[in-house]
């Protein structure tokens, strides 16, 4: 997954600062997020915005991207009032979302402006440089675009081809550094044992494989799939007629995962190397399972990207940690906190309810808690 983003704020969804910020889009493979398309109040001391898209969008941000690269066009001498005002928001993550806000410490921010001039006053970058150094961001620099006859002049592309080239270095340096450590130790250790699981998940992948109801030829998106732990007790339920979809965004689990297919020589399992926000899925499906895969179950872009997909009335079924709410469940939170941020440094933190954004999506949601509150099953179906 590429590591950076492109905040759009122009007061125009396809002005010229989309097209520039789509140029970068192209070269860089990042996604561009619109701020024009959310709804996004200005800054309340009273916080009585905090139902508005800011929250969701900046927890979105901060959970899975390292660099931040603003585009604005230039109105008036400065920022535009779009990107103002998300930039006011941020100061919500310094008072009521502070975890959100030291999620923001180490990241990289770069800036895209536009204008009609080729010139900039003194101090256009400046609230930019000050936000990072003042949020423990690092600005890693900017690109200044103008319009020559309707067009992207010849330098202008020159300076964007470059700063294009600088972030994916950037990028490069994150991929690397970030990989979770499952992939870098569990995995690697694991790889000569096709079919190695622990052995106290396995009933639990048993019990979620029977929740999801399925029958002999059903197709089965088994997202966050791993190295296919899931696999024979799905298989069981659909039969060689069926097919499973494992999505896993990990190419060097991806390595186990075909291992253990090839050892059982299972004919109707496929897997994706991809990201469930942007996967491209075809066809319908008769289930989904997320087992241990928060990165999906927990965002909001890979829900919407993956239930288009699922039939109506099929089953969703979850498997997670969490933080427990038992009596003396507090004792391990914190540890588990920590375990859960070492071995995936991308996942978002860990809370006492991680099924929250499904529950809205699904019909008769049952959870169920295991291991002191610290893991839990949920289930649904998928309404019409
Ligand atoms: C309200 C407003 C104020 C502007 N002020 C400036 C300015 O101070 N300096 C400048 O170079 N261009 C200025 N422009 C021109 C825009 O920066 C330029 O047209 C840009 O391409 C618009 O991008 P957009 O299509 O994404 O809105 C202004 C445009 C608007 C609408």
């Amino acid at each position: 997954m590429k590591k950076g983003v492109i905040i759009l704020g122009s007061s125009n969804s396809n002005g010229e600062t989309f097209t520039v910020s789509k140029y970068l889009s192209d070269k860089t493979s990042y996604q561009i997020i619109d701020l024009k398309s959310k709804f996004i109040q200005p800054f309340d001391y009273e916080f009585n915005n905090s139902n508005d898209d800011f929250l969701p969008l900046i927890n979105e941000i901060v959970n899975n991207y390292e660099i931040i690269i603003f585009a604005t066009p230039v109105y008036w001498y400065t920022m535009s009032g779009t990107m103002k005002i998300f930039f006011d928001r941020i100061s919500d993550c310094l008072k009521t979302e502070k975890e959100t806000g030291r999620k923001l410490k180490g990241k990289e921010m770069a800036v895209l402006s536009w204008g009609s001039d080729k010139e900039l006053k003194n101090g256009f970058y400046m609230p930019f440089i000050e936000s990072a150094n003042y949020l423990g961001m690092k600005y890693v620099g900017e690109v200044h675009c103008w319009l020559k006859d309707n067009d992207i002049p010849e330098d202008v592309e020159h300076q964007l081809n470059t700063f294009a080239t600088v972030v994916l270095e950037i990028d490069k340096k994150h991929m690397k550094s970030k990989d979770p450590l499952y992939a870098r130790f569990l995995v690697q250790f694991t790889r000569p044992f096709p079919d190695f699981d622990f052995p106290f998940i396995k009933k639990v992948r048993q019990k979620a494989a029977k929740l999801l109801n399925l029958k002999k030829g059903d197709r089965i998106i088994d997202a966050g799939c791993g190295s296919g732990g899931s696999f024979p007790y799905l298989i069981n339920m659909i039969g060689h007629t069926g097919e499973i979809i494992g999505i896993e965004i990990s190419p060097q689990t991806i390595k186990n995962t075909n291992k253990r297919i090839t050892k059982n020589n299972w004919q109707n399992i496929y897997v994706i190397e991809a990201d469930a926000k942007t996967v491209k899925l075809s066809g319908s499906f008769n289930g989904l399972l997320m087992f241990a895969a928060p990165d999906v179950y927990a965002s909001e872009q890979a829900l919407s990207n993956i239930f288009p997909h699922l039939a109506v009335n099929s089953k969703v079924v979850l498997f997670g940690a969490k933080i427990s709410k038992k009596r003396f469940g507090w004792i391990l939170n914190g540890a588990l906190r920590l375990v859960f941020s070492i071995f995936s440094s991308s996942t978002p933190s860990l809370n006492s309810e991680p099924w929250h954004i499904l529950e809205n999506r699904l019909l008769n949601f049952q959870v169920e808690e295991y291991f002191f509150g610290w893991m839990f099953i949920a289930h649904g179906s998928v309404a019409k």
